[in-house]
């Protein structure tokens, strides 16, 4: 199967996908890499791994549409089976979700802290149990329907650092597993269930 995988930043999930492609029986290969930006080390992974990168960067069009627009072009031209949202910090616009089946990672066991800080929002809160979560990106801020989750216990004296580290562990292998399944052996979605194979989630 074909990746597209998208980031905004260090790629570590990114890196787990290539390290996990390079043996064949994965049953599937990142075909490209976008980005929002310049310069983040996930661009130099793909480029290390021999991987086409492109990045649309919002401040070049005159609106969010045509941004959309322009990344979803941008994915079409390597016509992946599967998108993989990896720390990708845009909402991906209708264009995107019309065409292709995204997948999002989450540092957060959702619905408990969607958004851009749910690592340091379970901190606050003082959650013993965090966790991370695969799931369908669908319109919304990490509402999409939920694939994979596993939990990761919070430590006295983890910081958000400390803690983001702990769970980005646990995180690049449920993402490279629910992956590779989904890819091997196909997916369904009826309403807010996804089915992999002939088992759900
Ligand atoms: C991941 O924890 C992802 O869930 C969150 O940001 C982190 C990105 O890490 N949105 P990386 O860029 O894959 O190393």
């Amino acid at each position: 199967g074909r990746l597209v995988v998208l980031v905004s930043g260090s790629g570590t999930n990114l890196q787990a996908l290539l390290d996990a492609s390079a043996d064949p029986s994965y049953g599937a290969r990142v075909v490209a890499v976008g980005a929002d930006r310049e310069g983040i080390e996930g661009l130099a992974r793909a480029s290390r791994a021999g991987v086409p990168i492109f990045v649309r960067n919002l401040c070049d069009y005159p609106s969010r549409e045509d941004w959309d627009v322009a990344i979803a072009a941008a994915i079409a031209a390597h016509e992946p089976d599967l998108v993989i949202s990896a720390g990708f910090m845009k909402i991906l616009g209708a264009p995107t979700l019309e065409s292709f089946p995204v997948v999002n990672t989450h540092p957060a066991l959702l619905p408990s802290f969607p958004g851009a800080h749910g690592v340091r929002d379970a901190l606050a809160y003082g959650v013993t149990v965090t966790g991370c979560t695969v799931m369908l990106a669908d319109a919304g801020v990490d509402t999409g329907p939920i694939i994979a989750q596993e939990p990761v216990r919070v430590l006295p004296g983890d910081d958000e650092a400390g803690l983001h580290e702990r769970i980005k562990t646990v995180e690049r292998r449920l993402l490279v597993d629910t992956v590779g399944r989904m890819v091997r052996e196909g997916w369904t979605v009826s309403g807010r269930t996804v089915r992999i194979g002939n088992h759900i989630g």
